[in-house]
């Protein structure tokens, strides 16, 4: 146990609108279990947020709100650091140095780039092209060993992975920076829409019907899951079988990362039966697992000054250890830092 403690996971989520089962399945749900065996920095990665236009004022509640579903879901402010990325400068500041070691080849790979930016390339910001590199420094500025994710991330972990090794070995420091592992749990880590299961489910997808959002009044978690894409079939018998539809077999993930109930168990149990019954059952551990998490939600955003002390008392904890690793940095670069 001791050993596992010596590790440290850092993980974020953007302030950028309602937060989905997909991300609760995906990364916060992960963030839960993993505090009491790591040393845990959970934050706002508000910078992130901005390499696409936001309102400053719905920017500012969507952080609160981000906080607030932390805490709901599970994440003990007194247990792990929970901070918004901007209070702390050192992760912008080592975004700088990271600029100066990725290789344009490398981010002129990433797949999120070329999906966000769409057909419009030019238009998009050069942050937006560069947001790698801050996500690396998000990590690696926590010197962070494991990092619980979604699927979507695992290419971003690849290259924040590379820039650990590149700055290791440039700057002749063997193991100054760990290269941090990804987490990211097989069957949760890509939950679909609901509309379609050959596509990611997305706080951008304009259809309300595509996601469950974890501020859903239970009647709309009813009706999105009754209307959910399934297919003329009864389900099947076998797991093989299952995971050819994309859409049954998306359902079946849900169902499982909420209930815990393995795939295997529940396939077995609706097996030859058309989907009603597996519909509405799913329907009521979805309103059993998150009118909790939604209900606490919306208390903690009555109390904004609750929300901004945690971040505040998160905020001064990260700088030290933060702070500690880019002073570090400037010294092997070769910067100088007044210290006053
Ligand atoms: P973001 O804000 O898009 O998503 C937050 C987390 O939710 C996961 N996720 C999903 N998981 C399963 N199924 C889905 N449909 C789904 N949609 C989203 C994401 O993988 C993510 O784990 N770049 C990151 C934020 C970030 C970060 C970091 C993460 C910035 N710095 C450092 C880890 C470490 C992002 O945009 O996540």
């Amino acid at each position: 146990m001791n050993e596992i403690k010596n590790n440290t996971v850092l993980s974020g989520v953007q302030p950028t609108g309602d937060l989905h089962i997909g991300n609760y399945l995906g990364a916060i749900k992960n963030f839960v279990s993993m505090q009491n065996n790591y040393n845990c920095f959970f934050c706002i990665v508000d910078l992130h947020a901005i390499t696409v236009k936001q309102d400053p004022q719905i920017l500012k509640k969507n952080t609160l709100e981000v906080a607030a579903t932390y805490i709901a879901s599970g994440i003990d402010p007194k247990k792990s650091i929970v901070f918004n990325q901007s209070s702390i400068s050192a992760h912008a500041e080592l975004a700088w140095i990271f600029n100066c070691v990725t290789r344009m080849g490398w981010l002129n790979r990433m797949t999120q780039f070329k999906d966000k930016a769409g057909k419009d390339k030019e238009n998009a910001s050069s942050g937006l092209f560069i947001y790698p590199n801050l996500m690396a420094a998000d990590i690696l500025i926590y010197k962070a060993t494991h990092v619980p994710v979604g699927d979507d991330q695992k290419q971003h972990l690849e290259l924040t992975r590379d820039i650990a090794q590149k700055f290791n070995r440039d700057f002749n420091c063997e193991s100054f920076f760990p290269i941090p592992e990804p987490i990211i749990d097989k069957d949760i880590s890509r939950i679909m829409s609901l509309k379609n299961g050959d596509q990611k489910m997305s706080k951008s997808d304009p259809s309300e019907y595509s996601r469950i959002n974890l501020l859903d009044e239970s009647d709309e978690i009813i009706k999105k899951i009754k209307k959910a894409k399934t297919a003329d079939i009864v389900m099947p018998e076998k797991l093989q079988d299952v995971t050819k539809l994309s859409e049954i077999n998306n359902l079946l993930n849900i169902y499982s990362g909420f209930s815990e109930i393995d795939k295997q168990k529940l396939i077995t149990k609706y097996k030859g039966q058309n989907f009603s019954v597996f519909k509405s059952d799913l329907s009521d551990i979805l309103v059993e697992q998150i009118k909790p998490i939604t209900t606490e939600i919306k208390k903690l955003m009555q109390d904004k000054g609750y929300l901004q002390e945690i971040l505040q008392d998160g905020r001064n904890r990260a700088n030290e250890v933060a702070q500690k690793t880019i002073n570090d940095v400037y010294d092997i670069v070769g910067l100088f830092r007044n210290e006053t």
